[in-house]
C-alpha cells in the first residue's frame, strides 16, 4: 500500500506514524505531507527517514490512502482534491463529521456502513470515540434513552502549542499560550469555541457524533468538556439512562466481551481506568461501573482512554485496516 499522512509533524499525524508501524499496516511507500514550512523535513517511519512533500507532490504519486490530521481548514481544502483523484481520505478533522454525504466510523461501532464509493471517510471527535465504543453495546442490550457526560480531556488533544504550554508552565518559562488561560494547576470548562446555545462546539460533537455513529436519533447526550493538566488519554464520568433495567454483573459481563473495551473495575483492589495506565494503550478502558441509586435503569461509569491511540491514530488506521480487509479501496 501506498500510504499518505497528511500533517504527519503534528501530535495526531506522529502517533499515526507510530501506530501504522506497531499493527504492521502493509506500508510499501509513505508519504508525509505538512505544511509548506515542513517541506524538505524529515520524519521516522519503521527505522528509515522519509522526506515531508507538499500536498500537489503526494496527489500526484497516488498514494492508496490518505490519512489526515492537518486541521479543519486543510482538510476543507485538501481532502476534496485527493478524493478526486481517486485516493481514499480518512480525515481527524471535523470539517466532514456532520456532512450527510459523508460516514462518520468507529469501526468496532459501525464500520458495515462503509463501501467503497465513500472517498472521504470521517473519523469522530475523541472523546465520542471513547465514548461510544462502551455505549454501543449497552445500547443494543438495553436500549439508552440519555446520557450524561462530563468530560477530564489531556492537553494532547489541542495539538503540540498545549503541551509546550503545560511544560513552560511547569518550568516557570514563559512560553506561547494555546489557551486563554494557564492549564497547570487548573481545569478550563471550555473546549473549543461556544455555541448560541451556551455549549461548547465539543459538547454538540459529542450529542450529535453519538447519534449519527450508533445511527439512532433517539439517544439524548448532554456534555459538559473539560482541559485538565493530563497527557495519557481523556477521561470521561458518564450516566447512562436504560429504556430497560439492567443486572449489574451481567452488564459488566457484556462489557468484558465487547470489542475494543477492557473492564477495569476492582473497587477493592483499587483498580479503575486513569490516564496514566491507558496511555500508549489502543482500547478503551471501563470502570467504577455502578448503579445510579437516585433513578431507576440508570449506570454510572468512568471511561479512559488515549485521546492520540483510539481517539485519532488507532481508529484511523483501524478504518484504513478495514478498507483494505474488505477489498474497498481503489475502486472508481
Ligand atoms: N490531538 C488529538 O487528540 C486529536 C484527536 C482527534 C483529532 N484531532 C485533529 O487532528 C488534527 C491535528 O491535530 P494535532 O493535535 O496533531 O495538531 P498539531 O500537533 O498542531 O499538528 C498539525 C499538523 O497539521 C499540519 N498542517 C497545518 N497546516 C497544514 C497545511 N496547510 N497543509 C498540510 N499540513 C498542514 C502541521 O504541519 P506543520 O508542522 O508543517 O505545521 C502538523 O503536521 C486537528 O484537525 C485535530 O482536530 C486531534
Amino acid at each position: 500500500m501506498k500510504v499518505a499522512v497528511v500533517g504527519a509533524t503534528g501530535l495526531v499525524g506522529t502517533k499515526m506514524l507510530q501506530v501504522l508501524a506497531e499493527r504492521n499496516f502493509p506500508v510499501d511507500e509513505l508519504i508525509p505531507v505538512a505544511s509548506e514550512r515542513s517541506i524538505g523535513k524529515e520524519v521516522e517511519f519503521k527505522g528509515k527517514k522519509y522526506k515531508i512533500v507538499g500536498y500537489a507532490d503526494a496527489i500526484a504519486a497516488k498514494p492508496d490512502v490518505a490519512i489526515f490530521s492537518a486541521g479543519g481548514g486543510t482538510s476543507l481544502e485538501l481532502a476534496p482534491q485527493f478524493a478526486a483523484a481517486g485516493i481514499t481520505v480518512i480525515d481527524n478533522s471535523s470539517a466532514w463529521r456532520m456532512d450527510a454525504t459523508k460516514k462518520l466510523v468507529v469501526p468496532e461501532v459501525n464500520a458495515n456502513v462503509l463501501t467503497a464509493a465513500d472517498k472521504i471517510i470521517a473519523n469522530p471527535n475523541c472523546s465520542t470515540i471513547q465514548m461510544v465504543v462502551v455505549l454501543k453495546p449497552l445500547h443494543d442490550k438495553y436500549k439508552i434513552k440519555r446520557v450524561v457526560v462530563s468530560t477530564y480531556q489531556s492537553v494532547t488533544g489541542t495539538g503540540v502549542k498545549a503541551v509546550e504550554q503545560l511544560m513552560n508552565e511547569r518550568k516557570g518559562v514563559q512560553g506561547e499560550m494555546a489557551y486563554k488561560y494557564p492549564i497547570d494547576l487548573n481545569a478550563i470548562p471550555q473546549i473549543d469555541v461556544f455555541l448560541d446555545n451556551g455549549y461548547t462546539k465539543e459538547e454538540m460533537k459529542m450529542t450529535n457524533e453519538t447519534v449519527k455513529i450508533i445511527g439512532d436519533a433517539s439517544i439524548k447526550v448532554t456534555a459538559t468538556t473539560v482541559r485538565i493538566p493530563v497527557m495519557g488519554g481523556h477521561s470521561e464520568s458518564v450516566n447512562i439512562e436504560f429504556e430497560n433495567d439492567f443486572d449489574l454483573n451481567e452488564l459488566k459481563d457484556l462489557l468484558s466481551k465487547a470489542p475494543g473495551v477492557v473492564v477495569q473495575d476492582d473497587i477493592a483492589n483499587f483498580i479503575y481506568p486513569m490516564p496514566l495506565t491507558a496511555h500508549e494503550k489502543d482500547d478503551t478502558f471501563v470502570g467504577r461501573i455502578r448503579r445510579d441509586e437516585t433513578q431507576p435503569n440508570t449506570l454510572n461509569c468512568w471511561i479512559v482512554s488515549d485521546n492520540l491511540r483510539k481517539g485519532a491514530a488507532t481508529n484511523a488506521v483501524q478504518i484504513a485496516e478495514y478498507l483494505m480487509a474488505n477489498n474497498l479501496l481503489n475502486k472508481e
